[in-house]
């Protein structure tokens, strides 16, 4: 009788749940017809290893980058796919092509994203003292190649204005602006001042696609990257530098929860300006946070330390053999490791990211009545 009771509680159980992902995927249906992406390294899928030459001979230009979905290089920093690569198998779209790819299809959608890029161009980083080191693309950059590819494919503005009525538009920058003010300046408490600079610049780009017709918008935030091996690398632990629970670099775990707030903050500020607008924050540091958190459950034996590179440190990091350079080896399984390269995850991490991101965040809030 109680093994019944037992059995009937576990059936009701089942059945909620069979419910409730039934009415999640009864929402997931946006009529979502195309994907244009803005960005850095998170997203490219090809852009920088065609910008410029820097980038023709960086590292993400050959293997191993690559190696273990494409078995080629595409210009992705990762060994596989990237979360862009999630979302777009999601809409059941083709990868979506780099801009700068003259064989691109752009059939469901355009990628501008160049790893190495910035939110504030680099004339204005660099009157802070702060240099972009791969390369000019930065966020306007890519808005005037969205700009040309428009004119290119719809002439006259109103009829553009009905081609992205249905498109995603995911504008991911603000990253490296920080973290080339961490990596050449060290002074982490210098960088608060520039925060709400770099913010504007995001802010601009998607009042910017919202004049050309952008109806919705996702935007991320700043990832922990106070928990990337490259910060565990230059800021070891000593007094200066204390740790939190997930042995990140607190003051840098700091820094990111400050962008991300006064980014949450001009978010809605935009949202209600715009209130026919579906305008999304994608939370990266929380889908990071609760990857790191359930690492071990989820398989991941490396959470802090690089699987492509080499260093005397924890964190398997050293600057002068980065992956990609000459005899730097590459882990075994990288799906055992969080961290590529010390900056940029595993093909494994950004899957588990960006289902979480589409299930728990970006599906609900775009398929949500305005
Ligand atoms: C581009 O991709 C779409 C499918 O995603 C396909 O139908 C179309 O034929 C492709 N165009 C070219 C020129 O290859
Ligand atoms: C931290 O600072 C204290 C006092 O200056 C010193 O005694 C101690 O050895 C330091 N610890 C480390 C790990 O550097
Ligand atoms: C981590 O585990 C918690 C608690 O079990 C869960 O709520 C959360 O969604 C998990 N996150 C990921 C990324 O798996």
């Amino acid at each position: 009788m109680a093994n019944n009771a037992k059995t009937y509680v576990n059936l009701v159980f089942l059945l909620a749940i069979a419910l409730s992902l039934h009415v999640i995927q009864g929402q997931v249906q946006p009529p979502i017809d195309a994907i244009y992406q803005f960005g850095d390294s998170i997203s490219d899928t090809g852009n920088l290893i065609r910008d410029n030459f820097i980038g023709e001979h960086s590292p993400f230009a050959s293997l191993p980058y690559g190696q273990d979905f494409f078995h080629e290089a595409t210009g992705r920093c990762s060994n596989g796919r990237l979360m862009i690569d999630f979302f777009a198998e999601y809409f059941k779209f083709p990868y979506l092509d780099a801009y700068l790819n003259k064989a691109g299809n752009f059939s469901h959608g355009v990628n501008f994203a160049v790893a190495g890029s910035t939110a504030l161009t680099t004339g204005t980083l660099a009157l802070k003292g702060i240099i972009s080191p791969l390369t000019w693309s930065s966020l306007s950059v890519q808005l005037n190649w969205f700009q040309s590819y428009l004119t290119s494919i719809c002439p006259d503005l109103n009829d553009c204005k009905n081609k992205l009525a249905n498109a995603l538009f995911i504008i991911e920058s603000g990253g490296n602006d920080i973290n080339y003010a961490v990596m050449e300046r060290k002074n982490i408490q210098g960088i608060y001042g520039m925060v709400p600079e770099v913010i504007g610049a995001v802010k601009a780009a998607i009042e910017e696609v919202i004049n050309f017709g952008a109806t919705r918008v996702v935007v991320p935030g700043n990832f922990l990257f106070g928990c990337m091996p490259i910060y565990l690398y230059m800021f070891p632990p000593n007094n200066a530098t204390l740790y939190d629970e997930l042995h990140c670099v607190e003051q840098l775990i700091e820094l990111s929860t400050f962008q991300n707030n006064f980014l949450q903050k001009t978010l809605k500020e935009l949202q209600a300006e715009h209130p026919l607008v579906k305008i999304v924050y994608a939370d990266y540091f929380n889908a990071m946070k609760g990857l790191l958190q359930n690492a071990t459950a989820l398989g991941f034996d490396e959470t802090l330390r690089t699987c492509c590179g080499m260093g005397d440190n924890s964190a398997n990091f050293g600057i002068t053999k980065i992956c990609g350079f000459k005899g730097v080896p590459v882990c075994p399984n990288p799906d055992k490791s969080v961290s590529w390269d010390g900056i940029h995850m595993t093909e494994r991490a950004y899957k588990i990211m960006a289902d979480w991101l589409l299930q728990h965040n970006i599906l609900p809030a775009i398929s949500k009545a305005a």
